[in-house]
């Protein structure tokens, strides 16, 4: 607890020269000449005026200037931030807001083509676009009209890989893609295979759809039935076994595919009554149905701490503000197609998440890798998730609640009439967390001081701003130390710090797989979408070690599993030092 005082006093509330040079490079708005015309504070203002006027549209006396200031205040204190196309495009031509999108790819070239097209225009305003495969008739399978022989899902796939290739989004970053295929599609074991090449399908994550039934079989080690979508006939079948360790085995060789399971995205579907969800969005947090988006937002919980303990007071306010500001996007959002306007206003999907996690615990004094961290982690979801409904419930009053409200999951539970279909996703915050100087999601620390890569190519020099004030303070900072942490990637096993500090500065690798995956599922308790979470390897970890912490994934209700081991693909997001 003396390490708990002290953390908690530090404050980093101004934007780094990191956030600063993301800020300027993509989000700020440019001239011709690249010359900034707004700052990072005339941004923050523009997406705060931007979404409070919403408000107009229900009311119109709202004190929207009241509005805008508590958001401005919120984006500019670092406790809240949208995702990256909010900030880039509200309250300017553009006006596409979200990040997350998914399409259904039909099985003919005029089905497929057009979902072509819709995602050029997709990831052109900067949103990501998930895809279920399964829908496509096998490779060489019968196609009548021309007598002749079909390509398969993986032949298509390339197809979109080439379009994203071609079009930066909205002029920012470089589309992402997840491909989803089910587990009984019969091109399953090619399609599994199919970034075993790691070249191939660089705008796409994948994900094999794992299925009940499929892990039933794989439990009693049987045979399971393959079905051409064609007809719906039964064409063959694999051992469930063997095709479970091929995956395993692939995930193990360079992290993909991942798995969802399919079934239970389903179990949690808010609206069965309009669609069935066959895919997420790129980075798999977010189940939707075809043609629907979804804006997401995170809370910094490394704001959200006060004297050694957390704020929830504050927390609370964030979350209703944040709840009232995503609705309010959903509202005046510009969709790219009518299609997607129309399934996403029936839905109002929502979804707030949180970032800095790693540095409330490291405030907290304490380790990532606890049974408390694992209590506070749900202690937290389920505050916020409460939080949340009851922010959405008493906007359902005001404006209604979402229109298939009728006949889904709530108005079945007799539950009271609510905003948003879903109120909690935990993304990534790849980005957002950089502008917020913050831990990305749910993740520990990936390293105590390393090099970050981001969009495309940008490299930034990092070290962890809570762990340089605490060295400072305690005394044993250098820069020859800090150079030396960066080369290692870890500070586990050196002299130099003090033993409390390392037990409290744990990184990504010194924590095992099964902690990874018991933090995930800590979160997902309270979390009606997904929770985004890499479950880290280390290098020499065994094709066996993953194969447990899938099992695991699947025991603890997690809705899916992206690994990655050390070293097993070229171009890391994220690399210590040493890498290098
Ligand atoms: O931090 P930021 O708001 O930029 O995004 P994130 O939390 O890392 O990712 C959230 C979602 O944004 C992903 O799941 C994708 O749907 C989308 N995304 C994308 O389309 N393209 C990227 N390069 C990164 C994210």
């Amino acid at each position: 607890s003396e390490m708990k005082k002290r953390t908690s006093s530090i404050d980093i509330s101004s934007l780094t020269d990191n956030a600063i040079k993301v800020l300027g490079r993509r989000y700020l708005k440019r001239d011709r000449d690249g010359n900034a015309l707004e700052t990072p504070s005339q941004m923050f203002k523009r997406v705060a005026d931007t979404i409070a006027a919403a408000d107009r549209i229900f009311n119109d006396q709202a004190d929207t200037a009241g509005l805008s200031d508590q958001f401005y205040r919120m984006m500019t204190a670092l406790e809240f931030l949208p995702n990256s196309p909010t900030l880039m495009n509200a309250g300017r031509e553009l006006g596409q807001l979200s990040a997350c999108f998914v399409l259904p790819v039909g099985d003919s070239m005029e089905d497929i083509f057009d979902a072509v097209k819709f995602t050029a225009l997709i990831h052109k305003s900067g949103g990501g676009t998930g895809f279920s495969f399964s829908r496509l008739r096998p490779a060489n399978d019968v196609v009548l009209t021309t007598t002749g022989i079909s390509s398969g899902p993986i032949s298509f796939m390339r197809v979109f890989d080439v379009a994203t290739e071609t079009i930066k989004q909205g002029g920012t970053r470089r589309g992402a893609n997840m491909g989803i295929l089910r587990v009984d599609h019969p091109d399953i074991m090619n399609f599994i295979m199919c970034k075993a090449d790691k070249h191939q399908l660089n705008n796409f994550n994948i994900s094999v759809g794992l299925t009940e039934v499929f892990m039933a079989a794989v439990e009693a080690d049987q045979d399971y039935d393959l079905v051409n979508p064609r007809d719906g006939q039964v064409i063959g079948t694999l051992n469930a076994r063997k095709v479970f360790d091929r995956i395993v085995a692939q995930a193990w060789e360079n992290g993909e595919p991942g798995i969802v399971f399919l079934d239970r995205l389903n179990r949690d579907n808010p609206t069965p009554h309009i669609g069935v969800i066959e895919s997420t969005n790129p980075c798999g947090e977010q189940p939707l149905l075809p043609y629907e988006s979804c804006n997401l937002g995170s809370i910094n919980l490394g704001k959200m701490v006060i004297n050694g303990e957390v704020n929830w007071k504050r927390l609370r306010d964030v979350v209703n503000l944040a709840v009232h500001f995503l609705d309010n996007v959903v509202e005046i959002n510009q969709y790219p197609l009518p299609i997607i306007a129309e399934m996403t206003f029936g839905n109002r999907k929502i979804g707030l998440g949180v970032m800095g996690w790693a540095d409330m615990l490291i405030q907290l004094g304490i380790p990532y890798n606890s049974d408390r961290a694992l209590e506070l982690a749900e202690e937290v979801m389920k505050f916020i998730n409460t939080e949340g409904h009851d922010a959405s419930h008493a906007l359902a009053k005001k404006r209604g609640p979402f229109p298939n409200f009728k006949e889904s999951l709530y108005d079945k539970q007799g539950k009271a009439p609510i905003r948003n279909a879903t109120v909690t996703t935990i993304a990534p915050t790849g980005t957002i967390s950089i502008i917020a100087n913050a831990s990305s999601g749910v993740e520990p620390l990936f390293a105590v001081s390393y090099i970050r890569q981001v969009m495309d190519n940008d490299i930034l020099l990092e070290i962890n701003p809570f762990f340089e004030a605490m060295a400072k303070e305690r005394g044993f900072y250098s820069k020859e130390l800090m150079r030396k942490i960066a080369e290692r990637g870890t500070i586990r096993d050196l002299d130099e710090v003090p033993q409390d500090i390392q037990a409290v500065f744990v990184t990504a690798h010194d924590i095992s797989p099964e902690v990874h995956i018991g933090m995930q599922a800590a979160f997902q308790k309270y979390t009606d979408n997904a929770v985004s979470k890499t479950v880290n390897f280390a290098h020499t970890a065994t094709i066996d070690d993953v194969a447990k912490v899938f099992r695991l994934a699947y025991q603890l209700d997690c809705k899916g599993v992206t690994i990655y081991r050390d070293g097993s693909r070229d171009n890391q997001v994220l690399s210590t030092g040493k890498e290098r």
